[in-house]
């Protein structure tokens, strides 16, 4: 499978979790990474080549730091222009039908921050259900996220770990040594026309 991963930090010099997830990732065959803050500086996303990216893709990756329980800006931006009507969703919008999408995210609270007696009060997948929902219009399937908590805590060896985590999904899901279909997220039940694009 081919995967595409759209990476965002609006001030990736000063990232250590981020940078330490796509340096694990960098030079992977059939891995494309995408730096949407420093391709489009003033947001002005351009539809047509991002569309034509996730054609030629089976594996989105929203790749970014969780900001305010969500994603930077610019992922939105993306969404806004180029999941346009009738072509990821609405009458005729089949293009994404059959493919993946999944959040690699990173967190400045801990894992038991994230439940509902926790500080942040919810699930980390109950604050991604726009993506899941997102997925679902666009009859992708929705994969479990894959997130590192509290990484700028960690010690060189441990983010080192937890961004090899990382690399070793990415590569289980390019060479299908890891099957989406098993990782989809808690509760996730595919989209009727999913199975229709996945056999296109
Ligand atoms: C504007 C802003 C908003 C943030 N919001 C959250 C948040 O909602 N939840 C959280 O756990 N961490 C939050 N953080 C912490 C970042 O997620 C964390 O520092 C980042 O994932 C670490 O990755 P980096 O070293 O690549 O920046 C926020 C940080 C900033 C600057």
């Amino acid at each position: 499978m081919k995967i595409l991963v759209l990476h965002a930090h609006p001030r990736l010099s000063a990232s250590v979790v981020q940078r330490a997830m796509l340096r694990a990732i960098e030079g992977l065959d059939d891995v494309t990474r995408v730096d949407l803050y420093a391709e489009y500086p003033g947001m002005d996303i351009d539809v047509p080549r991002e569309q034509r990216r996730l054609l030629d893709h089976d594996v989105i990756v929203l790749q970014h730091p969780l900001y305010w329980y969500s994603s930077p800006a610019i992922i939105k931006e993306w969404q806004d222009l180029v999941l346009e009507n009738g072509w990821a969703y609405g009458p005729g919008g089949t293009k994404l039908a059959g493919r993946f999408l999944m959040s690699a995210i990173s967190t400045g609270g801990p894992e038991q921050a994230y439940h509902h007696a926790g500080r942040n009060r919810f699930e980390i997948t109950e604050l991604l259900s726009p993506f899941n929902q997102t997925a679902w219009l666009c009859s992708m399937a929705w994969l479990a996220p894959f997130v590192i908590h509290a990484g700028r805590r960690m010690s060189n060896t441990e983010l080192s770990s937890a961004a090899e985590s990382y690399r070793d999904l990415i590569v289980g899901l390019r060479d299908g040594t890891i099957d989406p279909l098993t990782r989809l997220a808690p509760g996730f039940t595919l989209p009727p026309a999913f199975v229709e694009g996945i056999s296109r």
